[in-house]
């Protein structure tokens, strides 16, 4: 395809972000002025200048990702192979190394998945999922960067032993992918003491930056994705962000905005609603990005800090009916961010009947996208006219090359926040301590004294606030 038509091509399938409803202009006081955009500017560039120092010299691989040919070429080829041994790939991991390959599989996967994800250790769900599988025609990809998370490892310490049973002790080996560090952790020395295949995460790449790593492109290319369009439309992205002026950045801007409307207009909540069944785990994984990423104790010079906004997840038009009314017209605290999604690859016609009974026939002709899209327009300008502050992302169709530049977006704008609020967005401090209680706990030597810490805890707690 010759350049320019490639250009059009790309430009027709651009995810756009459309921040009129978050403007004074639109919601009065509630919303962000241009000068308080204006203010920030100078900040806003010297960030922009470090993130891109960072970048050049190698400090910050997420920005990379769309390029890492090699990675991809290896992941394909493995993908492959597991596509013509197994019926079902069966994924065991959490956080960021279950939500991105949620979100491929739901908003892309056939409705007869190929790729289960099994994020929790709930025995109920996971029992009743190897309950469903051929084990002899499943592969597992067992996704751990650290390689020693506790709910990753307990799934699979079961998997390995029903293997082992049924395979013995040589086959079962073939019957695993481990994706991990490409030189640490307990994974990886299990990888080379059993000799599973298995695929690296990129060094310096966290769980939730890391969809685009073999942690989402593996299982994403088991299921049939187009993992090549999901990187070109990263790539798209990251050349969309290539422009310095703020007012033209669509990550940058979208950041600005919400940390304005969060330090100033005390808008600490963020709703990311969808507007489409198929991204609804698309609006999990950003909830994790941007908590995880941004709510921080201590800023970078070691101060207080207590940042953060809010994620919540919900999904047009079913919320509407769930928790508009709170969003409308509780405590002004919250932004909404729509995402609209012009195409949903398939219309259902509403037949016409019962046209002498205006409040049901009107429907009659409207097509079911139709009314979604429109149900959409019409609660933003609800919001608006409220003066709640709305963000419209409108994609043109659910596809790679569309999710590949929602999820660059939201990587980058996260980021960038990280700056703006003076903090570290790329480490999980905050989630420590519960792990460390729970080795306490489980047993895990070297933590007694974080059971002695629980055993107080619980000697402390009174009955008569047990009812
Ligand atoms: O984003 C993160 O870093 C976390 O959510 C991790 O992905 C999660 O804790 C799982 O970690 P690991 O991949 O080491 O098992």
């Amino acid at each position: 395809m010759p350049d320019y038509r490639r250009r059009a091509a790309r430009e027709a399938m651009s995810v756009r972000v459309d921040v009129n409803g978050m403007m004074a202009d639109a919601i009065g006081q509630a919303g962000v002025a241009r000068e308080e955009v204006e203010t920030l500017a100078t900040r806003a560039a010297e960030i922009a200048a470090s993130l891109k120092a960072r970048r050049t010299a190698g400090a910050l691989p997420f920005y990379e990702l769309p390029y890492e040919k090699d990675a991809l070429a290896r992941t394909k080829a493995l993908a492959a192979e597991v596509r013509a041994e197994s019926d079902t790939l069966v994924v065991l991991g959490i956080g960021g190394s279950a939500l991105g390959t949620k979100t491929l599989v739901a908003a892309l996967g056939d409705a007869a998945p190929r790729v289960l994800v099994a994020d929790n250790v709930d025995p109920w769900s996971f029992g009743r999922l190897l309950d469903g599988i051929d084990l002899a025609r499943t592969t597992f990809n067992v996704i751990s960067k650290s390689g020693e998370t506790a709910e990753t490892m307990a799934q699979f310490l079961i998997v390995r032993d029903l293997l082992l049973r049924q395979f013995g002790a040589v086959d079962y080996t073939k019957r695993v992918v481990v994706t991990t560090d490409a030189e640490s952790g307990a994974l990886r020395q299990v990888i080379h003491d059993e000799g599973f295949r298995d695929l690296a995460v990129p060094d310096g790449v966290g769980g939730r930056f890391s969809v685009l790593t073999a942690v989402g492109l593996f299982p994403a290319a088991v299921a049939g994705l187009k993992v090549d369009d999901l990187l070109a439309g990263a790539a798209w992205m990251d050349s969309r962000c290539a422009d310095v002026d703020l007012w033209r950045h669509p990550a940058h801007l979208l950041t600005t905005l919400l940390y304005l409307a969060n330090t100033q207009h005390r808008q600490n909540i963020v709703v990311m609603m969808p507007y489409s069944d198929r991204l609804q785990s698309f609006a999990a994984w950003f909830a994790q990005l941007w908590a995880e990423s941004l709510g921080k104790a201590l800023s970078v010079d070691g101060t207080p800090a207590h940042t953060g906004q809010t994620p919540v997840v919900a999904v047009g038009a079913t919320d509407q009916h769930s928790q508009l009314q709170l969003y409308a017209e509780g405590p002004a605290d919250k932004v909404i961010i729509m995402v609209h999604v012009e195409d949903h690859g398939r219309e259902l016609p509403v037949p016409s009947a019962y046209i002498d009974l205006e409040s049901i026939g009107y429907l009659g002709g409207t097509g079911l996208g139709q009314l979604l899209n429109l149900e959409q327009q019409a609660t933003e300008l609800a919001l608006v006219k409220q003066q709640r502050p709305v963000i419209t992302i409108t994609l043109p169709q659910i596809n790679a090359f569309t999710l590949g530049q929602l999820f660059y977006l939201f990587e980058v704008a996260v980021v960038f926040a990280g700056g703006l609020y003076r903090i570290n967005p790329l480490d999980q401090p905050g989630v420590e301590e519960s792990k460390r209680f729970t080795y306490g706990l489980v047993g895990r030597k070297g933590f007694e004294t974080k059971r002695a810490e629980m055993e107080a805890w619980w000697a402390r707690r009174r009955s008569a606030y047990v009812l």
